[in-house]
């Protein structure tokens, strides 16, 4: 992925910007970069296991549960030259998020319930890429809803999905089965995996809209 590499067995993005949540800030021949916590980011989890998604830089993407900006934060200097519209419904997490804002132009933070995405239709554009993490029961309807508003023909998503959010006593193999076979009948699929051992019965799945 771009601007990002792995150092000290971790990875890490160059960043022009500070720490956001206390992860280390490593000067490398004149540049900087911030590492990126795999146990406390299923994205970076994800690039550590070994899986690739290639981002120009410049793209529109929708992030769909941002919390305190902890991923965000990362994907922000991954997409440096584009816009990631950020959507987290809790106050809380969201007072953090608006520092995160604050500094970086390219986050634009909105407090909203993204299972309602017709209330930020007047804010968001269309985007290339989806990124949700809600850990919510209802997730592929949310996925769904905000792909029909927002994502472009082609456009791509990454959905983390949580088993123990969606049935707290299924084994985790039937959620995910049932959730990829729910997303497959609406997008085409490209790629599944676990994130263990950083995130304990959590997959990802990277698909395209169809
Ligand atoms: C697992 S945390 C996200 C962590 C974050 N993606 C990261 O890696 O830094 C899930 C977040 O989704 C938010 N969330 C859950 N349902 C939501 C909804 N319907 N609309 C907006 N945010 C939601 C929660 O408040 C919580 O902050």
């Amino acid at each position: 992925m771009r601007n990002v590499r792995i150092i000290n067995g971790i990875p890490a993005t160059k960043s022009r910007y500070g720490s956001h949540y206390g992860e280390r800030v490593i000067e490398i021949g004149g540049e900087k970069y911030r590492e990126w916590i795999p146990w406390r980011s299923k994205l970076s989890a994800l690039i550590l296991k070994g899986h690739e998604i290639e981002f120009r830089g410049d793209e529109r993407v929708l992030y769909l549960g941002a919390s305190t900006g902890t991923t965000l934060s990362h994907l922000a200097d991954v997409i440096d030259e584009g816009v990631i519209y950020a959507v987290e419904y809790s106050a809380k997490p969201f007072i953090k998020l608006l520092e995160l804002a604050k500094e970086r132009e390219n986050v634009i933070p909105l407090l909203y319930d993204a299972s309602k995405p017709w209330l930020y239709s007047g804010i968001v554009e269309k985007v290339d890429f989806i990124y949700q993490d809600v850990a919510q029961r209802n997730q592929v309807g949310i996925l769904k809803a905000n792909a029909d508003f927002f994502l472009k023909n082609d456009g791509s998503f990454l959905l983390m999905v949580k088993a123990k959010s969606i049935d707290s006593t299924a084994e985790p193999k039937e959620v995910f089965d049932a959730v990829v076979e729910k997303i497959s009948r609406d997008f085409s699929i490209l790629e599944t995996g676990s994130l263990e051992p950083y995130h304990k019965d959590h997959i990802f799945i990277l698909g395209v809209k169809i």
